[in-house]
């Protein structure tokens, strides 16, 4: 038996208009850092958390697959094959058995190499942008599959929340817990750090006995983010990167005093660095923080931020 024609069967699937996906940043309450594996990744125990800096990627139909850009890094990020956008569209296209037929665009507030995941978050949101331009209608956890070849953080910013990471990185479980919104103030430093220049340093300070004990279980910093209490969790951020990141650049000493001495809870470097991070008590204390960071001239910008938020979501 033949079946009926549709019209709908000539039309091809997914989206026909442009489809807009928002991606945070990421940053790490706790970043526990383990030996050096045979692969070249160091063993992690980490708790992520989404924080409201975000970036933007339009996804529409085109005959081939470009992706231009506007925003933090714009004539320093390569366009090209190597740019995880174009990296992770090839991926999905591979995966589903489509052609990577789009035109990207990226609008970026994250900054380039600051340890905020900026370019996992922006093949996290390609990833979510031409699944649905392409009307792949994949899970999320298939998309979070697709998502840990391209990097060890891109299956989280696919989840968003706040969850804990382990193995690379890549194993991503979420954290159960009563909503709690905490409020941040993200300093971005003049110039990046490279991630595995950073990892190298650790190893390098570890050898030499100069890298302080390691952090550990996550179970402390768990049990803070339960009690709610911004002085609690103050207490409990940490961060065994830190050390490395303030070894290639000894001037983060000075941002993260400026904002504890601004009235910050605490503050660490995010990730490998050189971003700056500092929980405050509220939101009005974020904003004054961030206005007292920028003007003492410690950091190229201070913006408020809070967190938990979502992952890559089609807005
Ligand atoms: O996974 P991703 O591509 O983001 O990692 C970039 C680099 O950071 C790796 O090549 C490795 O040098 C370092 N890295 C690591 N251990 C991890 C994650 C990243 O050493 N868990």
């Amino acid at each position: 038996m033949t079946e009926a024609w549709r019209p709908e069967d000539d039309q091809p699937r997914g989206a026909s208009g442009p489809v807009r996906v928002r991606v945070p940043a990421k940053i790490n309450l706790h970043l526990g850092v383990g030996p050096l594996r045979r692969d070249g990744y160091h063993e992690l125990n980490t708790v992520y958390h989404a924080i409201s800096l975000h970036d933007e990627l339009t996804a529409r139909r085109g005959d081939t697959l470009t992706l231009t850009m506007e925003g933090e890094g714009t004539g320093e990020l390569a366009l090209d094959d190597s740019n995880l956008v174009l990296r992770a569209a090839h991926a999905l296209a591979g995966y589903a058995g489509v052609p990577p037929y789009a035109r990207l665009h990226l609008r970026k507030q994250i900054p380039l190499a600051g340890g905020l995941a900026g370019g996992s978050a922006d093949a996290a949101a390609a990833l979510v942008a031409c699944d649905a331009l392409w009307g792949t209608g994949l899970s999320r956890d298939e998309l979070a599959g697709i998502a840990a070849d391209l990097g060890s953080d891109v299956p989280f910013l696919i989840h968003g929340g706040t969850a804990l990471g382990t193995g690379r990185g890549e194993a991503v479980s979420p954290v159960l817990a009563r909503p709690t919104t905490w409020h941040w103030v993200v300093a971005v430093a003049e110039g990046g750090l490279s991630t595995p220049e950073v990892y190298r340093e650790l190893d390098r300070l570890r050898d030499a006995g100069t890298a302080g004990a390691p952090l550990g279980s996550t179970d402390a910093l768990l049990a803070a983010l339960r009690q709610r209490d911004p002085a609690v969790l103050a207490a409990a951020l940490g961060n065994d990167m830190q050390a490395a990141a303030l070894s290639l650049r000894p001037a983060l000493g000075a941002t993260l005093k400026a904002g504890e001495a601004a009235g910050a809870l605490a503050g660490i470097v995010s990730g490998s660095g050189p971003t700056c991070v500092f929980l405050a008590a509220g939101e009005s204390d974020a904003q004054r923080i961030a206005t007292e960071l920028a003007a003492a001239g410690v950091c190229r910008a201070a913006r408020a931020a809070h967190g938990p938020v979502p992952g890559a979501r089609v807005v």
